[in-house]
């Protein structure tokens, strides 16, 4: 097992209503809970040697909080920010206060879906994007963040 000092840190963000995945709109999102795809990226975590830290909020704020304490303290960041990709600017400002990788995470097919959907507020601060994987995603998305980081 990897030297824990010398493990490179990621943050997983999920946003709103994303706690309620298995049970929300399955057709759209899977089958999958949160916690499955939690346990998920933590095994890969280990596997790639990484430490994972996972963090689920349906409140802007927070998620805003979260990402200012990753402030120094994290290597790069996977994020689904749920319905707020669309609209918030806080995030967005937030997720630009890092100078580590962000890869943007979506399960669905974002383009495939409605217009209002099309315009991620993310987008042009993202390292890279994953989206229409559904849950595999954000196993892809990690296995990439690893080769962006130092
Ligand atoms: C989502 C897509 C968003 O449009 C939506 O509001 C979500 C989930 C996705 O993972 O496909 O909540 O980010």
């Amino acid at each position: 097992m990897p030297d824990k000092t010398s493990r490179s840190s990621v943050l997983v963000i999920h946003g709103p209503n994303l706690n309620m995945l298995g049970r929300r709109e399955p057709e759209i999102y899977g089958h999958q809970s949160l916690d499955e795809i939690n346990a998920g990226l933590l095994a890969q975590g280990e596997k790639l040697g990484l430490e994972v830290t996972t963090f689920q909020s349906n409140h802007e704020g927070e998620i805003v909080e979260r990402i200012q304490l990753a402030v120094g303290s994290c290597d790069g960041i996977l994020i689904n920010p749920a319905a707020y990709t669309h609209t918030s600017i806080a995030i967005r400002d937030a997720l630009s206060l890092l100078d580590i990788p962000v890869v943007e995470i979506h399960l669905s097919n974002i383009y495939k879906r409605e217009p209002f959907r099309h315009k991620s507020l993310i987008a042009d601060i993202a390292a890279a994007r994953i989206s229409g994987f559904g849950a595999q995603g954000y196993l892809l998305g990690l296995e990439g963040l690893v080769t962006l980081l130092d």
